[in-house]
């Protein structure tokens, strides 16, 4: 008998280069799994908009950041990859989640206090961030969103808009559920604080050989003597700690041998990448976008029509 696939999306912000953290919260769970299911794979300009402000800048990161996809092992074949920008529905039915839930409760979002904490301007955009992620993934009927942890309450706010539509409407949309992965949740920056674009504290995923040892010379540490804990960390993502272990061990206190290591082992899991990505020209990506979005659309304005329907707009 036939078993219909469950349905697997995720997304990215093209905001800036992708990081060590991006990979292993967000991309590598999702190429461990996407082909057992029907997958999607997005870029989140409309997203990267609430705080990029230089076209040049989006338009390059945007397609950088399908570039990643592909050098990261993304079949194009296998996995719908697509710009929300190209599919206007998106932005439709996040105004219609936007109706669903109310000001006090998107006030509550910790990434956006976050945001506005570390300086972003609080734009409009922002604060209804949440609700243009829920028509994301309302609109594609998915099961599960592999993300980092950072986004295990989007999650949630996914959720509570979907459910606030089906129980005024009717049950129209699927309630998703986030894939969060064990240890690899939260990948800790040099600073020992979340690897994130905006904090400057990032391990580039495709840095040039100079630039990982940069970053990774950059990495801070104590000087009690003992394990070099924020070297040990982005150093596990890598290796078991059995393997490990030994190793700082027999090098303790000398933080500048084991970052050596670890620039090492980076290099050693980017390289492949790094070449793969080389291979891959504007025009390719271009390509696989052209024939994403119409894949994408076929599946989003089957959900959007019924939307529109249950609301009276139609
Ligand atoms: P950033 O915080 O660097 O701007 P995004 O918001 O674009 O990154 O996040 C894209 C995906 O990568 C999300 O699923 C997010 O949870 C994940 N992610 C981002 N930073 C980390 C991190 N430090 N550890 C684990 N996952 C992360
Ligand atoms: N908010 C996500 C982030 O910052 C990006 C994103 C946008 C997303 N739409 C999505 C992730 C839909 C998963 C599903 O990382």
């Amino acid at each position: 008998m036939l078993t219909e696939k469950k349905r697997l999306l995720t997304g990215l912000q093209s905001s800036g280069d992708l990081h060590i953290g991006n990979y292993f919260g967000a991309l590598k769970p999702f190429v461990e799994i996407y082909k057992e299911y029907e997958s999607f794979l997005m870029v989140a300009d409309y997203h990267a908009l609430t705080s990029v402000r230089n076209p040049e800048a989006l338009r390059r990161n945007t397609l950088n950041v399908v570039r990643d996809y592909l050098a990261a092992g993304v079949d194009p074949e296998k996995a719908v990859i697509f710009r929300q920008s190209d599919n206007q529905d998106h932005t439709e039915l996040g105004w219609i989640m936007n109706c669903m839930v109310t000001v006090p409760f998107l006030m509550q979002a910790h990434s956006y206090k976050d945001k506005v904490a570390k300086g972003i301007e609080p734009n409009a955009g922002l604060f209804t961030y949440p609700m243009l992620q829920a028509a994301d993934i309302a609109l594609y009927n998915i099961d599960t969103v592999p993300v980092g942890e950072d986004q295990r309450q989007h999650l949630e706010y996914t959720r509570e808009a979907i459910g606030k539509f089906n129980r005024a409407y009717g049950e129209t949309l699927k309630e998703p559920q986030e894939m969060i992965l064990d240890g690899v949740g939260v990948v800790l920056g040099t600073d020992g604080l979340k690897m994130s674009k905006s904090y400057r504290n990032t391990i580039p995923l495709f840095g040039s050989t100079e630039e990982i040892q940069k970053a990774v010379m950059s990495i801070v540490t104590d000087s009690t003597g003992d394990r070099p804990e924020n070297v040990y960390a982005i150093h596990r993502l890598l290796k078991s700690a059995a393997e490990l272990d030994p190793i700082y061990e027999a090098n303790k206190g000398r933080y500048g041998d084991l970052k050596k290591l670890l620039t090492a082992d980076l290099e050693a899991f980017i390289a492949p990448m790094r070449e793969v990505r080389a291979t891959i020209t504007d025009e390719m990506v271009q390509e696989v976008l052209a024939a994403g979005v119409d894949k994408a659309k076929a599946v989003s304005h089957v959900t959007l029509k019924k939307v529109r329907s249950a609301i009276g707009i139609d």
